[in-house]
């Protein structure tokens, strides 16, 4: 049953095309069975996968032919959980964010002194205006569309193929010549005019359904109005009904790439070009710029034409032209080096200050939140706002009952900037920031220079605990679906979740999880499924779950890189307690890792209770071993490098950078452990030392040749 079919979709009459899509209908349901129902596949997921794709492209090519029972419907389509998981041929990431002509040319500077640039040398960027929509990203096989995803967690998204093929600007097939196989991202996104028409109809429905409710008739499905247009389109594309997509005003353009079997171009610019040959939308404001005061000046005029645009806008991507460039800057986290968003000037509003609510973060701190009357601010209701901490409160001497001015930009917490003085009621009084922590009551304390005040209640706080556990199961941690905030806080409330290990002992309570209101079989099934699927995560995502403070991700892919297995790190970090240990100075000398940093990972480990923990944890639930190395191939994978003297053809960010991406370790000093040491000119005493450990020195010339530069 397994023949796969090879001839050209292009040469197929609409018979054999019908007669085809009859075929794979029964073999991909025979398929499916023998999968699902009697877990004895037949075939490899490969060839499934080559099955449902050529499906798919019949499908795409033959619209009017698709069957009431065709796979596209079911496969990778919704179900009623939800969709089916995608992964990205290369990660989906995000931008970092620029306010200001000085920060935009910090960000150029940035790009010089990486790439080792004269300041006089000109950068040509791209600007391309920012829609605030849904970003997804979409498959080509042969030019034929075969698979659209939301963005996720930037690794995985939702499949949403059936919905994405409703958009008319989002092309089917490519006009050649085009790569055998490529990943195009884009934004889906509603015009202002449209979404105002669609809110107006969402909200008579509502009315409707209120009208029914009064009359005590069948209600039908939940209405949902959506706040802005952002919120409309990302509503739209997740629908598991694709008819109710294709009735949206949905549109599309095209701005980046993902995973692509060859590079279609040699700048952004010429990129641009070709998606628009393919057939796909690119927004037409996009503009090559000669250096940064054309970017400025195409900053001001964007913001100056904002307002009379179709769609809304919240600022301008700046993407460096040169692909080459792009290529050696690479990805710092999450973000580009080599791409910012230079955003809008924040919108403000007035409002009174009502409350000030004291929250107890995951590691301690006592963070005040201000409680607003709800103001709009930049189109978005706002209710809350950071106030960052006690000393920002009495600097600005913001007090309950005054009158408050509100700031919002992008997608940042609003902030409160200052007072209104002449408004003040007579009667206020300076806020007085609490000493003990609200939740658990314990001290809290400022400890030297921080301007954090901190519970010290530690394991005993029930806020730090919570919150600790909510960080562990989201989606950035463990990634567990299901137990998002509002269920650990049930699970804590109810006593069945005090620790992370206890998630991964739920198992042996399913009865006190049905006995939860709402919580059927199918829910708990669910939850218990989806917690065994995180029993054994990456080590990086374990390290970065445990919410240990100063370990962000980034660091936690260092610790992960460097350390390898859950029990080597567990080791060393005790070992590290020593002042001048060995472990300690390996653990300083990783790149990256500061003494803040080391300091917060030695006291974790010198609290015995924490170690408990830990180690119960890893009993339930024990994390794979770091992968060494994206390119093992290369002779500096899973080794550890030291780079010291000046460099002449990159800089030594650049040099890090490129050798990380190779999978090495980078450190900062020279040790027994150093397996190279690469030395420029006027290297002092790391090279010398390096001689006397008899390590494996390279000349710059020789490092490029080995790293195949
Ligand atoms: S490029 C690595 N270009 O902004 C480059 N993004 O903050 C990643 N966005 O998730 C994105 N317009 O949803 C790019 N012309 C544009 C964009 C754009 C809007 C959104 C996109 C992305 C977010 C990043």
């Amino acid at each position: 049953m397994t023949t796969l079919r090879s001839r050209d979709i292009e040469s197929l009459t609409e018979v054999e095309a019908a007669a085809e899509l009859a075929a794979l209908a029964a073999e991909i349901a025979h398929h499916d069975a023998l999968y699902h129902g009697q877990d004895a596949p037949e075939i490899s997921d490969a060839d499934y996968d080559a099955l449902v794709r050529r499906n798919r492209a019949i499908e795409t090519r033959f619209a009017g032919l698709i069957r009431s029972d065709s796979p596209s419907r079911r496969v990778g389509a919704a179900t009623a959980e939800g969709f089916a998981k995608s992964r990205h041929g290369e990660p989906m990431l995000s931008l970092n964010n620029v306010f200001s002509d000085t920060e935009f040319s910090e960000f150029c500077a940035s790009i010089r002194r990486f790439l080792g640039l004269a300041p006089e040398e000109p950068l040509r960027f791209v600007g391309e205006p920012k829609i605030d929509g849904l970003s997804i990203n979409l498959l080509y096989e042969d030019g034929v569309f075969v698979k659209g995803a939301t963005r996720g967690d930037g690794t995985e998204g939702e499949d949403v193929t059936p919905n994405l093929l409703t958009i008319a600007s989002l092309p089917k097939r490519l006009h050649a010549p085009f790569p055998a196989r490529i990943e195009i991202r884009g934004e889906v996104f509603m015009d202002k005019a449209e979404f105002l028409a669609f809110r107006a109809t969402q909200e008579q429905a509502l009315a409707d359904r209120e009208a029914r409710r009064a009359r005590g008739e069948k209600l039908g499905d939940a209405i949902v109005v959506p706040a802005n247009p952002r919120n409309a389109a990302a509503g739209s594309v997740r629908q598991l009904d694709p008819r109710i997509t294709a009735s949206r005003p949905l549109k599309l353009f095209a701005y980046a790439m993902g995973a692509a079997s060859e590079p279609p171009a040699d700048s952004h610019h010429d990129f641009l070009k070709r998606l628009e040959h393919w057939g796909f939308v690119v927004n037409p404001l996009s503009t090559m710029l000669d250096g940064e005061a054309a970017a400025a000046a195409f900053q001001r005029g964007m913001g100056d034409q904002r307002a009379v645009l179709a769609y809304d806008i919240d600022g301008v991507v700046y993407k460096l032209d040169r692909l080459d460039w792009q290529r050696r800057l690479g990805f710092v986290g999450r973000a580009p080096r080599w791409a910012t968003a230079w955003k809008f000037p924040a919108e403000q509003a007035t409002t009174v200050l009502q409350d000030i609510e004291i929250q107890v973060g995951r590691t301690g701190a006592l963070t005040p939140r201000a409680v607003m009357q709800p103001v709009t601010v930049g189109g978005v209701v706002v209710r809350h706002a950071t106030l960052h901490n006690e000393d920002e409160i009495a600097r600005k001497d913001v007090r309950i009952g005054d009158t408050v001015i509100l700031q919002r930009a992008g997608d940042v917490i609003p902030q409160i900037l200052g007072v209104v003085l002449e408004r003040r009621p007579a009667d206020s009084v300076p806020f007085a920031f609490p000493t003990t922590c609200p939740v658990c009551g314990s001290h809290a304390i400022r400890d030297g220079e921080d301007v954090v005040r901190r519970c010290t209640g530690g394991l005993i706080c029930a806020a730090q605990t919570v919150e600790r556990l909510k960080h562990f199961a989201s989606r950035r941690a463990m990634d567990i679906e299901g137990l998002g905030e509002e269920n650990i806080q049930l699970l804590f409330d109810r006593g069945l979740v005090k620790s992370p290990a206890d998630i991964f002992r739920l198992r042996d309570h399913r009865d006190a999880l049905l006995a939860l209101e709402g919580w059927g079989d199918r829910k708990v099934a669910k939850l218990l499924d989806a917690i065994e699927a995180r029993r054994n995560v990456a080590l990086e995502r374990f390290i970065f779950a445990l919410g240990i403070r100063r370990i962000g991700e980034q660091n936690a892919k260092l610790l992960a890189r460097h350390y390898h297995t859950l029990a080597e790190w567990r080791e060393r970090m005790i070992a590290a307690h020593v002042i001048g240990s060995e472990a300690r100075e390996e653990l300083g000398s990783i790149q990256g890792i500061g003494p803040a940093i080391a300091e917060e990972l030695v006291e974790f480990f010198a609290e015995p209770r924490a170690v408990a923990a830990l180690d119960d944890l890893v009993a339930q639930a024990p994390p794979l071993p770091a992968e060494s190395a994206a390119a093992s191939d290369s002779p500096f994978a899973g080794k550890t490098l030291v780079f010291t003297g000046t460099l002449e053809t990159m800089t030594r960010d650049e040099a890090e950078a490129q050798a990380e991406r190779l999978g090495a370790k980078v450190t900062k000093s020279v040790s027994k452990k150093t397996d190279f040491v690469v030395v420029g000119a006027d290297a002092g005493s790391k090279a010398t030392k390096a001689a006397e450990l008899g390590l494996r020195i390279l000349t710059e010339a020789e490092y490029r040749a080995m790293s195949g530069m």
